[in-house]
């Protein structure tokens, strides 16, 4: 039988650095300690909760001398939901925290260093997410229903009145969609709502496991008409989306510049901060110098977010997406945006054969704005006639940081400049931009 170990006693720690993930880091016993809740400079008293693979887990369970850069969390359920890991930090140290951890996985994952730091780009930190997955539980023990995010660590749900981070019109829905989802028969067989709100427009799917009784189906349509929204069931896959109410639902769209309206679901793919997305295609649009009219790649496109507004400068612009239902949406933008010089392809990028992309040879440069694993796949396909620019946009530092380290140290490409990007405000998600030119 496994030997149970004493537990550890709380001890006085001094915080040297924040980790990539928003914990105070600090040393105990010869080993590292993260600690939950704790602040470089600060001397806290940690609990350890856990230890594993040589090193420890804490809470900090009293700030004895707290940093000058603490701050009071603006939201009534930080600490417990998983949503946020940061609001505790004053934001511009939250900026510095955050290019600490991109500057840092460049150098130990990559062994590189760009050329020039680019100014970090970040906006409003509050109310900027138009999009979210939030999970639902039925919990007897807790009361009935809860709907919200995760608890940090764990499969529990956070029951949310309010979020801060989210847009103001989806955060107003919260006690409204509470109050419904406790009265639905199916509430214990709804795991999730998908939420989406655009200019003028706003949805929420409902992931049903069992079939909506005749009286959840009125109770659902009339909370869509009383608060505007279009409303879907998801009884099974993605494909099994279906409209509710209205019958002529408001299609959702964002505008980006320059004068481009974006359509999109749901359920699709977007950037999930407006205003931080109109600064990131204003900034690509400057980095990739379209007004040359040259050729370029957009590689994981999605939608088009960056393949339309680039299409107004540049000769053409040829979009690749893994995703059928984006490629066809990106298709439809271009033809709303009366945009012609943009051309789509569904191809898999992640195989280990080489993908054919015929116009990669006449290309002046290559966008990449991977998922969190990267673009290793691609990366080690380039060859001597890829484009001389690469231009990544990355929401993972340690594959950006492994990508340019192929880059640099295999393909004869320099990094030039980099930079982070807050799109996810108080959360640890760090976002970046890199610039590559062949040598
Ligand atoms: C970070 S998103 C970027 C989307 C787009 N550039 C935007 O700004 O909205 C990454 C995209 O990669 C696509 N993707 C994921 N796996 C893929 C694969 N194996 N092949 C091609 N595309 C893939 C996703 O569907 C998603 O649209």
């Amino acid at each position: 039988m496994a030997r149970k170990r004493k537990p550890l006693p709380e001890s006085e720690l001094l915080i040297g650095d924040l980790s990539h993930d928003g914990r105070g880091v600090s040393h105990l016993d010869g080993r590292v300690v993260f600690v939950e809740g704790a602040l470089p400079g600060e001397t806290v008293l940690c609990a350890v909760k856990r230890r594993r693979k040589g090193i420890f887990e804490g809470q900090a369970v009293e700030i004895i001398d707290p940093s000058a850069h603490r701050v009071e969390p603006r939201c009534p359920h930080f600490g417990v939901c998983g949503g946020c890991m940061l609001q505790h930090l004053d934001y511009q140290q939250q900026i510095k925290a955050k290019e600490n951890v991109l500057r840092e996985s460049l150098k130990r994952i990559g062994g590189v260093e760009p050329q020039e730091w680019f100014a970090p780009l970040f906006d409003n930190p509050w109310g900027y997410r138009r999009k979210a997955r939030l999970g639902i539980r039925d919990v007897k023990k807790k009361g009935g229903v809860l709907v919200g995010f995760r608890e940090r660590k764990s499969s529990y749900i956070t029951s949310l009145r309010e979020c801060p981070i989210l847009d103001p019109k989806i955060s107003a829905l919260l006690p409204a969609l509470h109050e419904l989802i406790s009265a639905l028969a199916c509430r214990s067989e709804l795991p999730q709502i998908e939420v989406a709100t655009g200019e003028d427009a706003q949805s929420l799917v409902f992931r049903n496991l069992i079939p909506t009784t005749d009286r959840d189906e009125l109770l659902l349509t009339r909370f869509a008409k009383e608060h505007g929204v279009n409303l879907y069931l998801q009884p099974g896959g993605i494909e099994s989306v279906a409209l509710l109410w209205p019958n002529s639902p408001k299609q959702l769209t964002y505008e980006v510049n320059p004068d481009i309206n974006i359509s999109f679901s749901a359920t699709d793919f977007i950037q999930v901060n407006t205003m931080l997305n109109q600064i990131l295609v204003s900034r690509v649009l400057e980095l990739v110098d379209s007004s040359k009219k040259g050729v370029i790649v957009d590689l994981f496109c999605g939608l088009g977010n960056f393949t339309l507004p680039l299409a107004r400068g540049a000769g053409e612009v040829v979009g690749y997406e893994g995703q059928q239902a984006l490629v066809d949406r990106a298709i439809e933008n271009a033809k709303q945006n009366s945009i012609n010089n943009a051309r789509f392809k569904t191809v898999d990028l992640y195989t280990k054969e080489p993908v054919a992309i015929p116009a990669m040879g006449q290309a002046e440069c290559l966008l990449l704005d991977p998922p969190r694993s990267g673009a290793r796949e691609v990366v080690e396909q380039l060859n001597r006639q890829s484009p001389k620019r690469i231009l990544y946009i990355s929401c993972n530092p340690a594959t950006l940081a492994r990508d340019a380290g192929i880059l640099v140290n295999e393909k004869r490409y320099s990094l030039k400049g980099s930079g982070m990007i807050d799109m996810f405000p108080h959360t640890a998600h760090v976002e970046s931009i890199a610039l590559f030119e062949r040598q």
